[in-house]
């Protein structure tokens, strides 16, 4: 049921005037004559809560979404009273509240712009059927504002325009149109006037929002259940509100270990054993890099989950341990539903435990998936978690499992209208017990919540790597995702390189999509399109159904092969680039990719754009999207960039053809950037690394890179047992400087850096390490001048005879 937000809307009832305001530290308290409340809490001087209530009390305070590593505390709370309003004023906002109808209205404290203001504001409809309210807020939308976010939404990057309903759905085959699909992350950006806000509806239920669609100049967003509760991030730059948004809904707890990072290959499903064995034994004949394989279903007996078929996969242990020893980590699918089977020991175990959800009236939740009829566990329940983590005991400690992959956790039920739970289903919602309607959106990411928990404590003391489908805001703290059954056409590559994008502005970075498709075959250019923006893509899967072929990086032409394995390697070139980006989400919720709005906001251009992205700090890449393309145009932002393939210096701030045969495709590196690659690898680990390349593309003026390393696995990063490099270059029309700053405690293997200087005006005349001139003589100047230096250098000075005509 949708409900819209049409003032005329018989049902809608409004807040009335204020009558009581009271504090308490950072919470403020405003009373209406209705009995409304309004909670109004700064969490920090950029990011306020807003709840409501409408009965004089409000029930309690839990979420889901929420971490408690969340930073609070300001630097400054005023309070005002005037006859028409309130005003709340932080070191970034000033926030009035309208005595007479609740209404909100939000400025920048510096220079008095209003960021967002409250069009009806707060109002609701009683909802007779099931309980509770309808809650809703309307917004005004400005003139030329823009919206951005809400997680995997398959559509154009801007969310103007359009409705969209946050209601996790297995989606099989979705189109550009779908929605919603898989996710429910109800968390927009706005921008105008070069200020960017966020907001954030925490509210399960099933919940709208409406970009200026119904009403030009309004935007609101509502609730089929629970409160109106949400926060208000101020950026000004949007960067900041994603990395505020984050920091409240959490970063990843922990880095993934680097091999997540590499490539994974995957199909619906690789069986039997020596199916598997098949798969990688041609990727290493082929020297195609790869870190992961995975089973599908087909791996348990009859579809039990943490069961083996002992026809297909005799000694799972054993082969575990062969693909490991080969440099792959084997990574297994589980899903939540439990075959009804009273001989199955883990049904068994829940029954008697009582873990299985159940109907309104006490019946079991009984719903068909892979197994046939099955029940499925409350993961909502704190000791079902607890429970399901301890099944991974087996297939982690023992087996040797490195990855698991939850699916159908929407949850997906198979042959009912609805496609997952019916309302009445109970849930103890960590002891506030509910029904489906406020479960649903959360189910999933409980699962992989205690999958985690369960990898978390078996993989230990190396860190855990889950994927799950489902997910709401917050799962990003315990795993990563992709974007469900895509299908292999032209069109999916385009909304694969938009979910990548929005995924990753709405915080949840470590994604990916199925590469080459999941439903339907590609063809081999589609699939090396695919495979070229992949590497982009934090999460690096190749899955299909396998209905319709297959689809590893040989399984086309030789052409492709080739073109797969050399872009493959790029991406394990970079992984030191990416693992950087990575430390830096996981630290400060940095998003891994920024759309060209995220980057420079201050650009309109950059508003509109969907194709282009900024992977990391300084690589901007652009996947060729089109049949038979030899290239194609591109917006370059601001600044100078050096093609990545060529090292021509482009100049941004228009759009322009980029050739890009096949074997190519745009990719440009920021001026001023120090990349740091790896030698190639079939998988990580494969070679100690006794050098890291450092790739320095000279700018006149100044520019910041780093390097970010640790062991690559394991738990001594947390411990400061990681070593953090800052390059500060600076570039003169004769001279070139690159600083370095150290941080942390661990000592790389890599002893020297091999430093290749790309567009350096000048020529050499000579080189200082730490004031120390070094000898010319082993200087190469193919194209690039490449020398080596000591890891630990402070300072490196080239100084240049003259400059070049
Ligand atoms: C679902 C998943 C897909 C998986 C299949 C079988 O369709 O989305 O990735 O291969 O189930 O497990």
């Amino acid at each position: 049921m949708i409900v819209n937000t049409e003032l005329e809307n018989k049902g809608n009832l409004f807040p009335s005037k204020i009558i009581d305001f009271k504090k308490d530290v950072d919470t403020l308290y405003f009373t209406t004559e209705n009995d409304v409340i309004l909670q109004l809490t700064v969490v920090r001087d950029s990011v306020l809560r807003f709840r409501y209530t409408t009965d004089g009390s409000f029930k309690n305070d839990f979420s889901y979404a929420i971490t408690k590593y969340a930073s609070t505390g300001y630097n400054k709370l005023e309070i005002k009273e005037d006859e028409n309003c309130y005003e709340i004023t932080t070191s970034k906002l000033r926030c009035e509240i309208s005595k007479e109808s609740l209404r909100v209205s939000i400025y920048d404290v510096k220079d008095g712009v209003l960021i967002n203001q409250d069009e009806t504001g707060f109002h609701w409809e009683e909802n007779y059927h099931q309980g509770g309210n309808i809650v809703k807020m309307s917004k005004v939308s400005n003139d030329g504002e823009s919206y951005y976010g809400l997680g995997d939404k398959p559509n154009h990057l801007s969310l103007k325009g359009k409705r969209y309903t946050n209601w996790v759905t297995d989606s099989y085959a979705y189109g550009k149109d779908t929605d919603p699909i898989y996710k429910a992350i109800p968390f927009y950006t706005g921008l105008h006037h070069d200020k960017a806000y966020g907001v954030f509806f925490d509210n399960t239920f099933q919940t709208s929002f409406d970009f200026s669609a119904e009403r030009r100049n309004v935007t609101s967003f509502w609730a089929q259940g629970g409160e109106m509760n949400y926060y208000f991030f101020y950026g000004p730059k949007m960067t900041e509100v994603v990395e505020s948004y984050t920091d409240l809904t959490g970063k990843p707890h922990l880095l993934p270990p680097m091999w997540a990072l590499g490539f994974h290959q995957c199909k619906w499903s690789y069986y039997p054993e020596t199916k598997v064995k098949d798969i990688t034994a041609t990727f290493r004949k082929l020297k195609i890099p790869c870190d992961a394989i995975y089973l599908d279903i087909d791996y348990m007996e009859g579809f039990r989950c943490f069961t083996w078929n002992k026809e297909y996969f005799p000694d799972p242990k054993r082969m575990v341990k062969e693909l490991a020893d080969d440099g792959f980590k084997t990574v297994a699918i589980i899903d939540p539903g439990i075959k009804i089977d009273k001989d199955y020991s883990i049904f068994k175990e829940a029954l008697e435990k009582d873990y299985f959800c159940k109907r309104a009236d006490g019946d079991y939740m009984k719903g068909k998936v892979w197994p046939g009829e099955c029940y499925f566990p409350d993961f909502t329940n704190p000791e079902v978690r607890d429970w399901w983590s301890g099944l991974f005991k087996e297939l982690i400690s023992d087996i040797g499992i490195k990855g698991v992959w939850n699916d159908m956790n929407e949850p997906a039920v198979m042959e009912v209208p609805n496609k997952t739970f019916p309302d009445d289903v109970r849930h103890d919602y960590d002891g506030n017990p509910c029904s489906h309607r406020k479960a649903h959106n959360v189910y999933g990411m409980q699962m992989a919540r205690a999958t985690y928990q369960g990898l978390k404590k078996y993989s230990y003391p190396k860190r855990p790597f889950v994927i799950t489908r489902a997910a709401y805001s917050g799962t990003q703290r315990y795993t990563s995702t992709w974007t469900g059954d895509n299908v292999a056409t032209w069109e999916h590559l385009w909304i694969a390189n938009i979910q990548a994008q929005r995924l990753a502005m709405s915080g949840f970075s470590f994604a990916g999509s199925d590469i080459g498709g999941f439903a339907e075959q590609p063809q081999g250019e589609l699939f090396t399109r695919w495979i070229q923006l992949g590497i982009f893509h934090p999460f690096f899967r190749v899955h299909s159904s396998g209905d319709h072929g297959d689809q590893e990086p040989w399984a086309f032409d030789e052409d492709v092969t080739d073109i797969v394995r050399k872009f493959i390697e790029i991406r394990y070139q970079l992984l030191p680039y990416l693992y950087t980006a990575f430390w830096n989400y996981v630290d400060h919720g940095t998003p891994l990719l920024k759309s060209l709005v995220l980057y420079d906001q201050t650009d309109v251009h950059t508003h509109y754009r969907t194709d282009e992205f900024i992977f990391g700090e300084q690589i901007l890449a652009c996947p060729v999207l089109e049949p038979n393309a030899k290239g194609r145009r591109m917006y370059v932002p601001k600044g100078n960039w050096y093609n990545f393939w060529t090292d021509e210096i482009v100049k941004g701030g228009k759009e322009m053809w980029v050739d890009a045969d096949i074997d190519s495709m745009p990719i440009f590196v920021k001026e001023g950037a120090i990349i740091p690659k790896y030698p190639i690898q079939q998988y990580v680990g494969e070679k100690e690394i006794k050098e890291i390349t450092l790739d320095v593309y000279y700018k006149k003026g100044k520019e910041e890179s780093e390097l970010f390393s640790d062991a690559n696995d394991g738990y001594d990063y947390t411990k400061g047992r990681y070593s953090l490099r800052n390059f500060s270059l600076t570039g003169r029309s004769s001279e070139l400087i690159i600083n370095q700053y150290k941080e942390g405690k661990y000592v790389t293997p890599y002893e020297t850096f091999n430093i290749q200087i790309h567009g350096l005006p000048f020529d050499i005349a000579e080189i200082q390490i730490d004031n120390e001139a070094i000898s010319l003589k082993h200087l190469k100047s193919n194209g690039t001048n490449s020398f080596v230096v000591d890891k630990n250098f402070s300072e490196l000075h080239i100084i240049g005879v003259k400059s070049k005509p």
